[in-house]
């Protein structure tokens, strides 16, 4: 068993002033996916493709992590894409407005990906694992990799970064759902094509929900082709110090805030990570009616003020 350790690399600028965590940019790709670009030049600074920050909205906000899909050093900021899931990502997607500041983000938390060994990489992202996916993809190419994108989403109205990834992938797959655009099917569907048409794949990279890492690494196995994920259970502290985010790999327990989040996908124990993902499912249920309920009552009361001061009260 792994010990808990602090992560070798030591997160930087934990103390929140109002302009560091500033949101100078966001963009709304669905009803519920939407992108923050925040400022933060020390974490731009030091950002590396598979970290993740760790976000308070507000003080009394329950800590979440959160991949850093995107770092701009020369404007200072970190772009987060976030799926609003729960209470948290929910009451981020109601208030997080240009201007406004997030409380506190720690980071770049969690072990950098391996760039630079592998000449031909597939990066194949899955709804949200898009976003984290994009980094990747990036500095394997800036290595000099040659890059397959696969990307994968339910439909064409969903698809976001197209030219993002166009810009750095040798080429590029998209799949949907429903064959709106693309190719019809998963991702497994278009990393199937690409390991039918490229002999000499050194490495899969595979992001998104545990059952999609799960299919790309079941696909990638009989091939004996390098397969890594980015996991993502539930993280408490970040820090190796609680164990919540305890994963099975291999014969292992590993720590994914410090000994992650990328693992060899033929290693995880996916069908455990997806039963410890659901075991606070009624809590988290319950927080989101308590949080939906105080909503409708401050709109409630927002109305009636307003129906007030309309009859001139
Ligand atoms: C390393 C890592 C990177 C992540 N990157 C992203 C990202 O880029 N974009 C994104 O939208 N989501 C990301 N997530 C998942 C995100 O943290 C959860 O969706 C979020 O914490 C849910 O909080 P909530 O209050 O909105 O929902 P809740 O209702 O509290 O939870 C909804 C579901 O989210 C998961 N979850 C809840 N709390 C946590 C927690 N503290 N840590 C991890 N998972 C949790 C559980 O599966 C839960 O069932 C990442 C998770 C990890 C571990
Ligand atoms: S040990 Fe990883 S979140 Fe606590």
């Amino acid at each position: 068993m792994t010990s808990p350790q602090m992560s070798a690399q030591t997160p930087v600028q934990t103390q929140p002033t109002l302009s560091d965590f500033e949101i100078v940019d966001r963009r709304d790709f669905s009803d519920v996916t939407y992108l923050l670009e925040v400022r933060h030049p020390l974490m731009a600074k030091a950002a590396r493709p598979g970290q993740f920050v760790i976000v308070m909205l507000h003080e009394h906000g329950e800590r979440i992590p959160l991949t850093i899909a995107d770092f701009d050093r020369t404007r200072g900021t970190i772009t987060l894409v976030i799926q609003a899931v729960g209470k948290t990502t929910r009451e981020m997607q109601q208030v997080c407005r240009v201007g406004t500041t997030l409380h506190a983000l720690t980071g770049p938390m969690g072990e950098p990906s391996h760039i630079g060994a592998s000449r031909k990489v597939v990066c194949v992202g899955g709804g949200l694992g898009v976003a984290p996916v994009y980094p990747q993809a990036r500095a394997h190419r800036e290595a000099g990799a040659y890059v397959i994108g696969i990307v994968g989403f339910r439909s064409k109205d969903l698809v976001f970064w197209e030219d993002k990834f166009r810009a750095c992938c040798d080429e590029l797959i998209i799949c949907t759902d429903d064959g709106s655009v693309g190719l019809k099917g998963n991702v497994t569907v278009g990393l199937k094509q690409a390991i039918a048409t490229h002999a000499d794949i050194d490495e899969v990279v595979a992001i998104g929900p545990p059952i999609m890492m799960k299919a790309c690494a079941e696909t990638t196995r009989p091939h004996f082709l390098k397969t890594m994920v980015s996991l993502n259970p539930i993280m408490v502290d970040g820090t190796g110090m609680c164990g919540g985010c305890r994963v099975k790999v291999g014969d292992g327990i590993k720590f994914a805030c410090v000994d992650g989040p990328d693992f060899d996908g033929h290693q995880v124990d996916f069908d455990d990570l997806m039963v410890r993902l659901k075991r606070f499912a009624d809590q988290e249920r319950a927080a989101f009616e308590r949080w939906s309920e105080t909503c409708r009552g401050r709109t409630a009361s927002a109305l009636l003020a307003t129906a007030a001061a309309g009859r001139g009260a």
